[in-house]
């Protein structure tokens, strides 16, 4: 008797689960439709009804580009980089937070953006760049901010500008890689798009956003000068004295 129940049981368990792959793209459609479709739009291209009221525009996600990652410039992202910014929405953005979103709808979710994009067919998500990351010590003391700031002035300042308003002169006339207008980062609004941790400022730092005119740091200036940014992109923020 007992064993027919299992036989039964693990009958069922080969039938129903767990969901395969397209079981997966298909659910994450229907959740897609439900939250997403307004501002990401039909195809996923970024044009729903909301995108032409909004400054930033929702990403397209056929293109197979994503601006907040862990992976090298040019890289796809990982499923952890595209749940980490549907958990933590963008903010400055109209990019909401779906934290409260059960995780099989999330995985699916990912799993439906993907399907969007030719990109996942050919390619795979290269390493991450960064794997751990902890601000030292150092970051935000007096001596940091005055090293970020001899650095900033020459290499960040003709792009966002002496005070940080994202005004520079190298800052004005430019376009994403969807021909949409871009300005630099104004940072004395307090935020950043990636989050609110030292360590975001960083990350965008040394990863740059793929798809803008904003470079990855991470081969053209040292750990430790990309840390002292951080110190000076804070003070900016107004975040320390
Ligand atoms: C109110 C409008 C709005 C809604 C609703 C919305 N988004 Fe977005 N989303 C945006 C905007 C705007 C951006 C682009 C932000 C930027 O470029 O900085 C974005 C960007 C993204 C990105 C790209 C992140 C990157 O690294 O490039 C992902 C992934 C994403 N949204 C997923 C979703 C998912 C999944 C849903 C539904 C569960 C959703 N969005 C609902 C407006 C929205
Ligand atoms: C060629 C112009 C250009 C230069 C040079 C440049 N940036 Fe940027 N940066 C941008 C643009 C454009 C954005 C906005 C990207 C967006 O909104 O998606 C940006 C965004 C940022 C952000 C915010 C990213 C986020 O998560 O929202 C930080 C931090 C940043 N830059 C730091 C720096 C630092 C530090 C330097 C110098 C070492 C620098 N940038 C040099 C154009 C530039």
């Amino acid at each position: 008797m007992k064993r027919a129940v299992l036989a039964f049981l693990l009958m069922a368990v080969a039938f129903y689960g767990p969901a395969g792959a397209e079981e997966k793209v298909a659910m994450g459609r229907k959740v897609y439709e439900k939250y997403c479709i307004g501002c990401h739009g039909e195809k996923g291209d970024g044009k729903g009804i909301a995108a032409p009221d909004l400054i930033v525009k929702p990403r397209d996600f056929t293109s197979g580009i994503y601006k907040f990652k862990t992976t090298p410039p040019g890289s796809l992202p990982r499923d952890e980089d595209l749940l980490r910014v549907i958990d933590q929405g963008l903010p400055l953005t109209s990019m909401p937070s779906f934290r409260l979103l059960p995780g099989p709808q999330k995985e699916a979710l990912v799993a439906y953006l993907k399907s969007l994009s030719e990109r996942w067919k050919r390619e795979r998500p290269a390493e991450p760049l960064v794997r751990e990351v902890k601000a030292p010590d150092f970051v935000g003391t007096p001596e940091s901010v005055e090293k970020g700031r001899s650095i900033y002035n020459v290499r960040c300042a003709v792009c966002h500008g002496p005070s940080g308003r994202g005004d520079g002169p190298a800052g004005k006339n430019l376009k994403d890689r969807w021909g949409n207008p871009i300005r630099p980062a104004n940072f004395t609004y307090g935020l950043i798009n990636r989050g609110p941790r030292v360590e975001d400022i960083y990350l965008s730092i040394t990863l740059g956003v793929d798809g803008t005119p904003m470079p990855s740091f991470a081969s053209t200036l040292g750990e430790e000068d990309r840390w002292h940014l951080t110190s000076y992109i804070l003070k900016l923020m107004g975040k320390i004295e």
